[in-house]
């Protein structure tokens, strides 16, 4: 009961709505690789994303980022541990789920783009719908639309190969959004941009986010962090909530 409450709007009813589920919500997660010697690589991690919140990752070369990364993108399997996407419990489902579930919900953006040099702007964003059931000329439309919302409805037919960096990760993100995911997963999205170019794509990010898009960046760069609603820090496999002090200390 809030005091601003209308008075003719009913405090119970059969519409209670129902809070959505954690976008991610992994608990006592571990990845120990087999390989000789065996690496734990992350240790007991917990994390609740809600949807709607924008949450940095940070942490030293070697921490486990890309690790957690993979899991979290449904590219690998942890070794203990539970993680639900969006309420879904993946860790029980065959590959070819899980497959299925990361192509509808989740956008992945990488430090290096991954276009293909030789496909338009917008095919490069077509083609990302391919696994879904768009017809071609709807898919055609999705991509505009999309180039569009980050900025490049001007350069739909333009080769990555004659891009800047920046309309590049700008392209990437647009390909990772057409499907409309649950979850944009970004791997050092401004890694390779100089940092006028890094700070639009941050930019970008801000008014995604204030669309209602639920963010996971994993990042070197503080600043980059500092931008987000909430940071976690990883070291050495640990995950914990907030800007851990400076490398060279102990955690
Ligand atoms: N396939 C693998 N087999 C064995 N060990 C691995 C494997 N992949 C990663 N590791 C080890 O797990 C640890 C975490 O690696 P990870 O790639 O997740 O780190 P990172 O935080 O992404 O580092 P960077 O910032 O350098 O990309 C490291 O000690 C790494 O050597
Ligand atoms: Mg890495």
């Amino acid at each position: 009961m809030t005091p601003a409450q209308a008075p003719h709007e009913p405090l119970q009813g059969p519409e209670v709505p129902v809070p959505p589920a954690p976008v991610i919500r992994m608990r006592g997660v571990t990845r120990t690789f087999p390989s000789p010697p065996p690496v734990t690589a992350l240790r007991s991690c917990e994390l609740t994303v809600l949807p709607g919140e924008y949450v940095a990752v940070v942490g030293p070369s070697g921490s486990g980022k890309s690790t957690f990364l993979n899991l979290l993108g449904l590219l690998d399997r942890p070794s203990s541990g539970t993680y639900e996407l969006d309420g879904i419990d993946t860790g029980t489902l065959a590959e070819s789920r899980r497959t299925a579930l990361r192509g509808q919900r989740i956008g992945f953006v990488f430090q290096s783009f991954h276009l293909l040099p030789h496909r338009t702007a917008a095919e490069n964003v077509a083609l990302a719908q391919l696994y879904n059931r768009t017809p071609r000329g709807g898919r055609r439309a999705a991509a505009r639309d999309v180039l569009q919302r980050v900025g490049l409805g001007h350069r739909l037919d333009a080769l990555p190969t004659r891009m800047s960096g920046g309309e590049r990760q700008r392209v990437a993100i647009a390909r990772a959004l057409v499907n409309e995911p649950s979850l944009l997963l970004c791997d050092e999205p401004t890694g390779n941009l100089d940092s006028v170019t890094a700070d639009r794509v941050m930019t970008l990010f801000e008014e995604l986010h204030a669309t209602g898009l639920t963010l996971l960046v994993i990042t070197h760069d503080r600043d980059v962090a500092a931008r987000a609603g909430r940071t976690v820090t990883i070291r050495d496999g640990v995950l914990r909530p907030g800007v851990a002090a400076p490398s060279g200390g102990r955690a």
